[in-house]
């Protein structure tokens, strides 16, 4: 018997790893964040498999299954959205399930930052324009945001922002990196990355919010802002160019 967790991905069903996969379908009872995890990713469980909805559930009735779970040796998987090691609450469990002495495995997830990057069809990195991903996100009331991580001091850097949890605070997000960045600064909002109901909107910081009904994008959405998502071309990377040698590809010709 073990707990494994597993990272659900963005949405979609077929975004789930091969190896998350399989652990949900050897699953006899399966924990997930509603909230956060679409039904849809439980066509990969077992047909008979008990399903629970954590969306309403406190860390104690979690527990609680857990222990359930191992005194009758069943194996339990736990459905987190995204990667689970982000923003996932899985620390606490993990700690609980040491003291009661349960085995736990996790199995990673693709990250919605990933999966927005993919739907606005960019790049978060580019040559000597950034090179960093901050990944953030805007204060909420279950979590503190630490003094020194303010969206303003970390804008400060002009690296490429992932900026979390941010639907219900865009406006103050917005208004918070205005301190650091221009107006012209590229920006985008996506909204459930993966899911039927996806949709996209891309800016820069000083128009992002024209013509958005704010309360449309409280949910399931991603801030991606920076430099780098700018569309116009730019410097790319030497990696495959002909004249660029390394350990598995020599040059095709010489530098000129
Ligand atoms: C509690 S966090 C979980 C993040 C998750 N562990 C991950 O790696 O994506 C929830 C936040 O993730 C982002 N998010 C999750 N799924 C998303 C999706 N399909 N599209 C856009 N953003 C998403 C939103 O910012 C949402 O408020």
């Amino acid at each position: 018997m073990k707990v494994t967790f597993i990272g659900a991905g963005p949405g979609a069903a077929d975004l789930i790893t091969l190896r998350g996969a399989r652990a949900l379908a050897e699953a006899n009872i399966v924990l997930y964040a509603g909230s956060l995890v679409s039904r849809d990713m439980l066509v990969h469980c077992q047909p008979d498999a008990e399903i629970h909805d954590t969306a309403s559930m406190n860390l104690e009735e979690q527990v609680a299954q857990y222990e359930r779970a191992s005194s009758l040796g069943w194996n339990v998987a736990r459905l987190h959205s995204g990667d689970p090691a982000i923003y996932g609450a899985i620390s606490e469990q993990m700690r609980a399930l040491e003291t009661l002495g349960i085995p736990y495995e996790v199995v990673p997830g693709v990250s919605s930052f990933t999966a927005a990057a993919a739907v606005l069809k960019t790049s978060l990195t580019r040559p000597e324009v950034s090179q960093t991903i901050i990944i953030t996100r805007a204060e909420g009331r279950a979590s503190a945001v630490p003094e020194g991580e303010s969206l303003a001091s970390l804008a400060a850097h002009g690296a490429t922002m992932a900026i979390f949890l941010s639907g219900a605070g865009l406006t103050k997000a917005i208004d918070e990196l205005l301190c650091e960045l221009p107006a012209t600064t590229p920006a985008a909002v996506v909204c459930k990355a993966s899911w039927p109901q996806e949709k996209h909107h891309t800016a820069t910081l000083g128009t992002l919010l024209d013509g958005l009904t704010a309360d449309e994008w409280r949910l399931s959405t991603m801030l991606l802002v920076g430099q780098a998502l700018a569309s116009e071309p730019g410097a790319v990377s030497r990696l495959y160019s002909p004249e660029y040698s390394h350990r598995f590809r020599k040059a095709a010709r010489d530098p000129q």
